[in-house]
C-alpha cells in the first residue's frame, strides 16, 4: 500500500490551481443517465472515486469518453441498471445512479451502502422521497429494488417532500428523479451546498425545470425527455480550503487560482480569525501568514455554515495554534478518526461527545501515521507539513479519493513531499 512521505518545516509559496469539485463532478456524471443525447464535462478532476463512478456507468452501458479534464458520456444504450455492493462498498455516492435510473428506465437495483468510517450515513430519505414519488421499493438481500412500473406512463409523479435532515446527495438523487417526473416536486428543506447548484445548473442546460437551488426549497417542474449539453464543474472548494490552511499554517504565500471565495466565506471567515491574511477577487484567495496563529472555535453545519469536510483541517490548524479551540462537528456521529492520529503528533486533543476540546502545542514531532478517511487524511498532511522531522502516512488512497495531484501541487508549493510503495 502506498504511502507519502512528508518533511515538515518549509513554508508553502507561489500559485495554484484549484481542481474540479469532487463532490460536483460525482452527481452529474450520474446525471448523464437521465439524457437521450452525450453530456460533454469539463474540470473532471483525475481523482479515484471519479474512476470509480465512471466504471460503474460503464458496466450500466454508458459509453464514456475521457481525455485530460474531459468526459464525454452517451448513455443511449443503457443495458443494465444496477449497481452492486462491490460498487457501492467502494465509494457510498454510487447511491446517486438510484434516482436517475428509476426516472429514466422505471427500473433500479442499488445495493445499501452499509457502514462507512464516518458513521452510520442511512439513505432512508432518498428511499422516503422516491416513495413520496409514487415508487414501489423494496429493500431484499442488501439491495434497494425500485420500479415505476405500477403508476402512470410508468413515471414518477411529482410531489411535496421534506427532508427532516439537511442531505446532499438525498436532494440530489431527489433533483435527479424529479427532472423525468410527472408533474411538479417540491423539496423543503433541501441542501444548499454548491454542488447541488452546480448539478442543478447542469440539469437545466439539459432541459429540466429546477427553480430555487442553492435555497432550501428546490421546485421542479418533470419534463418527459432530457438531452445531452455542455458543463463545466464548479471548482473544489474542499480543496481550495485545504490548501488555505496549508498556506496558513506554514506561514506561506499562496495565490489559489480558478476559485469561488463567494463559496468559502466560512472559511475564509475563521482563517481570518486565526490571524492569516486572506484577500480576494472574484476567481483567486491570496492567503499569506507569519505562521503564527490562534485557536479558533468551528462548528460544523449545512452550507452556508462551516463545512464538516474541513473541519479536519481546522483541528490540524488548532493543534499548532495558540489557545484553546472547540471544534464541533454536528453532521456526522464519528468524524474524529483523525484525533488519534494528530495525538501520535504531539496534539493535545480531547473529545467528549461530538465537541473536541484542541490545546494548541508548540511543536509537532513527525511520526508514522495511517490515514482513515478522506479529510482525516488531508488534516495529518497539513500536521506533517509542521511537524519537526519526518511524517509518514500510511494508506494514502483515501487521499487519491479526492484531492488532485496533490504531491506535484505541494512540490510546486515549495512542501518536501514523496509517494512511496
Ligand atoms: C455529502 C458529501 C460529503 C459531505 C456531506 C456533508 C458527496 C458525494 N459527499 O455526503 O463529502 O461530508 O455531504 O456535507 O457530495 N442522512 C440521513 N438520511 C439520509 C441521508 C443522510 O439521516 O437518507 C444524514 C447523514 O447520516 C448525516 C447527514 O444526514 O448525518 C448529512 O449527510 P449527507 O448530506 O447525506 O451526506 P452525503 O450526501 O452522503
Amino acid at each position: 500500500m502506498q504511502k507519502l512521505i512528508i518533511q515538515g518545516g518549509f513554508a508553502l509559496k507561489g500559485e495554484l490551481t484549484v481542481s474540479g469539485a469532487k463532490n460536483a463532478a460525482l452527481p452529474i456524471l450520474c446525471a448523464s443517465l437521465l439524457a437521450e443525447t452525450p453530456l460533454h464535462l469539463s474540470s473532471v478532476a483525475a481523482l479515484k472515486d471519479i474512476d470509480t463512478t465512471i466504471k460503474l456507468l460503464d458496466t450500466m452501458g454508458v459509453k464514456v469518453v475521457r481525455e485530460a479534464d474531459k468526459v464525454t458520456l452517451d448513455a443511449s444504450d443503457v443495458q443494465s441498471f444496477e449497481a452492486t455492493y462491490e460498487m457501492v462498498k467502494t465509494m457510498r455516492a454510487s447511491i446517486l445512479v438510484l434516482g436517475p435510473l428509476l426516472a429514466r428506465f422505471g427500473t433500479a437495483r442499488v445495493s445499501l451502502p452499509g457502514g462507512c468510517a464516518i458513521g452510520s450515513r442511512p439513505v432512508d430519505l432518498h428511499i422516503k422521497g422516491l416513495q413520496a414519488m409514487g415508487a414501489a421499493i423494496h429493500i431484499t438481500h442488501g439491495y434497494i429494488q425500485a420500479s415505476t412500473l405500477h403508476l402512470p406512463n410508468r413515471r414518477l409523479q411529482g410531489a411535496r417532500y421534506y427532508m427532516d435532515v439537511v442531505t446532499v446527495t438525498g436532494t440530489e438523487n431527489l433533483m435527479m428523479a424529479a427532472s423525468l417526473a410527472e408533474g411538479k416536486t417540491v423539496l423543503e428543506n433541501a441542501a444548499k451546498e454548491p454542488e447541488v447548484v452546480d448539478l442543478a445548473e447542469c440539469l437545466i442546460k439539459m432541459g429540466a425545470n429546477i427553480t430555487g437551488a442553492g435555497t432550501d426549497v428546490i421546485t421542479i417542474v418533470g419534463v418527459e425527455k432530457l438531452h445531452g449539453a455542455s458543463h463545466n464543474i464548479v471548482c473544489d472548494r474542499i480543496e481550495a480550503g485545504t490548501y488555505m490552511v496549508a498556506a496558513a499554517m506554514t506561514g506561506g504565500d499562496v495565490l489559489l487560482n480558478n476559485v469561488r471565495p463567494d463559496l468559502l466565506d466560512a472559511v475564509i471567515e475563521k482563517l481570518r480569525e486565526a490571524g492569516a491574511d486572506v484577500k480576494c477577487t472574484k476567481n483567486t484567495i491570496h492567503v499569506k501568514s507569519d505562521g503564527k496563529l490562534k485557536a479558533v472555535n468551528i462548528r460544523t453545519a449545512p452550507h452556508p455554515a462551516f463545512p464538516t469536510d474541513m473541519q479536519a483541517q481546522l483541528m490540524a490548524l488548532n493543534v499548532v495554534a495558540t489557545g484553546v479551540a472547540k471544534v464541533t462537528e454536528t453532521i456526522f456521529e464519528n468524524r474524529f478518526m483523525h484525533v488519534q492520529e494528530l495525538q501520535r503528533l504531539g496534539a493535545d486533543i480531547s473529545i467528549d461527545g461530538n465537541t473536541a476540546l484542541v490545546k494548541g502545542v508548540a511543536q509537532l514531532d513527525g511520526a508514522i501515521v495511517m490515514a482513515t478517511d478522506l479529510r482525516a487524511s488531508a488534516s495529518l498532511v497539513l500536521a506533517g507539513l509542521v511537524a519537526k522531522g519526518e511524517t509518514v502516512i500510511e494508506r494514502i488512497y483515501h487521499l487519491d479519493r479526492g484531492y488532485e495531484y496533490l504531491e506535484e501541487k505541494l512540490t510546486k508549493l515549495g512542501a518536501k513531499v514523496r509517494r512511496a510503495n
